[in-house]
């Protein structure tokens, strides 16, 4: 850390993404993910978007979760794939720790050949499951087609994110 005479310094805080050109790169468990991320696709109902999201989330005792996004007429309420998932693994799966979450997506207008990544909403719900479970969650992305990209925490992708430690 840079300590200045003048009393500002500068915090810099570095991401490590890791970036397989296939999938077939990754673990036979990650890859099996993955592949359910892609399964939970089919049970999106996105007419709105025609974006089709899924997430699959792998508990500390082997269960995988799959979830989808899941839209409304009255946009704000759609929910996404991530937090679908998520509040499953809370509703049924009480204090059994998240220790991987995969997503990916496929969309009617658009070519997706790079990972997606979560929005802020779910990083944050990402965030609270982490701290919850004092567990880091592995976060698995991936388009339609191409590279993924891996992070070992919803703190890479929500830095100075905001926490209970502070309440
Ligand atoms: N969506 C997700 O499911 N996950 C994300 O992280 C980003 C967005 C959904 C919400 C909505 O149904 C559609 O994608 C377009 O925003």
């Amino acid at each position: 850390m840079e300590h200045s005479k003048t009393g500002t310094r500068e915090l810099v805080i570095k991401t490590a993404v890791k970036v397989y050109d296939t999938p077939n790169m990754m673990t036979k468990e990650d890859q099996h993910l993955l592949a359910e991320a892609k399964a939970a696709m089919q049970d999106s109902y996105s007419p709105y978007s025609q974006f089709k999201v899924g997430a699959a989330i792998l508990l500390d005792n082997g269960i995988i979760l799959r979830g989808s996004n899941q839209e409304n007429a009255a946009y704000s309420m759609c929910i996404c794939a991530e937090r679908v998932a998520l509040s499953t693994a809370d509703s049924q799966f009480q204090g059994v720790p998240v220790v991987a979450i995969a997503v990916t997506a496929t969309s009617k207008n658009h070519d997706l050949n790079k990972p997606i990544s979560p929005c802020g909403a779910c990083r944050q719900a990402i965030a609270e499951s982490e701290y919850k479970h004092e567990t880091a969650m592995k976060i698995i992305m991936q388009g339609e087609t191409g590279e993924v990209y891996e992070v070992a925490s919803g703190k890479d992708l929500l830095p100075l994110g905001f926490d209970g430690s502070v309440l």
